[in-house]
């Protein structure tokens, strides 16, 4: 195991500068390239580029890499299958490995829902969607400003974290409607820190008295933890105070675990540390440790719709299931524990840098989901997405990968095999880049 990211040469180094150029050329400018980084081969929580240079992962593909790069038990799996069968399509022709992934993950979730596989998170919630207006026959969704759901139509328009998503895009779905979500740090609606959760609450009751028919509510779609939005944990009370509220109306609750999901906050889902279960649940994401795929659970009494209402080609694929099963395999024999464990300490050393550096103004997380929110000063709290930034970039320098989430934050969403040893080299490499950048 490497003791310190070794990064030999300046970035980018010539071989991913030459690459960064072609791709720059050919590629849709769609796409983001938050810095300059072009992978050749992955190891555990560690990530070799072109040029031979090696990085601690601290953002696993995006919270994907639940097992880390290339687990061996991953790959086995991943190679048995391909020499079998890679895919049947699942929409038409069932599969043995497929129903025990679905029969595994409706037990995880205390048994009593039945699962429709996908390939993406943003298809898991288009499914989610689709169920939710079909089951209820009611046309209006809800979803929190700040959230991020997914970039097909659909799913974009319940997407609220940042507006350039949505720019150029629209018309998008009507009878969606956004809420303030109830962050502890900068809490809307004129709230304190202690009662966002109920003013939230209150805000939308006031919306079903004044402009928004309560029974034309198909759902609500929640991140039990705010992803892309910044890494926000929603106050205690306020995820059991909204099932309440749901319940009460005939609301679908619809928890969008496609980042939070499959350990990654130290249980299999968010929602458990809120003793809250869901009508509805997707994941992706970190499912099956970097193949595609995504699941939607749903209560049995949902599974109204009929043969053909809902489907889709390359969900359920075969090689993508036996990657899935391997990951929980593996969850299962401690590495959710090793979550919690690193998580913790993760955490101590955090909030020691944050004593030192008045501009990193919030840690704040649960397990390997953890967000540093950088403002421009304590008092304000006013996001500083510069120095952000500056932390983003000058940690790739030294070999330390994060990524940016929300408007002021630096996201640390490593693969839960994280060791203690490896925590330790993120702190010091991220102790000495907050010195570097005056933080
Ligand atoms: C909470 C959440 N939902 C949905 C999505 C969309 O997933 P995908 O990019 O796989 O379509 C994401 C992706 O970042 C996400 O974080």
């Amino acid at each position: 195991m490497l003791t310190r990211p070794l990064i030999q040469t300046a970035l980018p180094g010539p071989k991913a500068k030459a690459i960064l150029e072609r791709d720059r050329r050919q590629m849709s400018t769609s796409y983001v390239r938050p810095y300059a980084l072009v992978p050749e081969r992955g190891e555990g929580c560690w990530l070799y580029d072109v040029d031979g240079n090696s990085f601690l992962d601290l953002m696993a593909g995006i919270a994907v890499n639940t097992t880390g790069y290339a687990h061996p038990r991953v790959v086995k799996a991943v190679t048995e299958q391909a020499q079998k069968f890679a895919h049947v399509c699942f929409s038409d022709f069932t599969h043995d490995s497929a129903v025990t992934l679905a029969e595994r993950l409706a037990a995880k979730l205390g048994g009593g829902y039945r699962v429709f596989f996908g390939n993406s998170g943003t298809e898991g919630i288009e499914a989610a969607i689709k169920l939710a207006r079909y089951h209820t026959r009611r046309p209006y969704l809800i979803s929190f400003a700040g959230s991020f759901h997914g970039r097909t139509l659909g799913s974009l328009s319940l997407t609220a974290s940042n507006a350039k998503y949505r720019r150029g895009f629209g018309p998008l779905l009507p009878h969606v409607v956004h809420l303030p979500y109830p962050h502890p740090y900068r809490p809307p609606l004129g709230a304190s820190p202690e009662n966002v959760g109920q003013a939230v609450l209150d805000y939308l009751e006031h919306l079903f008295r004044t402009s928004l028919p309560a029974d034309e509510v198909a759902a609500v779609f929640l991140e039990p933890i705010q992803g892309e939005g910044g890494y926000v944990v929603p106050p205690k009370g306020f995820v059991q105070g909204l099932r309440e509220l749901t319940q009460r109306h005939g609301i679908l609750l619809v928890a969008d675990e496609v980042q939070s999901g499959v350990g990654r906050t130290g249980t299999f889902l968010a929602m458990e540390q809120e003793g809250v279960q869901a009508d509805i649940v997707v994941l992706a994401k970190g499912l099956a440790s970097g193949y595609p795929i995504s699941a939607v659970l749903f209560r049995e009494e949902l599974s109204t719709w009929t043969p053909a209402a809902h489907g889709t080609t390359f969900g359920g694929n075969a090689v993508s299931v036996a990657a899935a099963l391997a990951t929980l395999d593996l969850l299962e024999e401690g590495v959710m524990d090793n979550a919690r464990r690193v998580s913790e300490h993760l955490m101590r050393g955090l909030l020691e840098l944050q004593k030192k550096h008045p501009r990193l103004g919030d840690v704040r997380g649960r397990g390997l989901m953890i967000g540093l929110d950088f403002v421009k000063d304590r008092e304000t709290r006013n996001e500083d997405p510069a120095l952000r930034d500056q932390v983003q970039q000058k940690a790739f320098e030294k070999g330390l990968l994060v990524l940016s989430a929300g408007p002021s934050t630096v996201r640390l969403a490593p693969p839960l095999i994280l060791t203690l040893e490896e925590a330790d080299i993120a702190l010091d490499v991220l102790g000495e880049v907050l010195r570097a950048v005056g933080a």
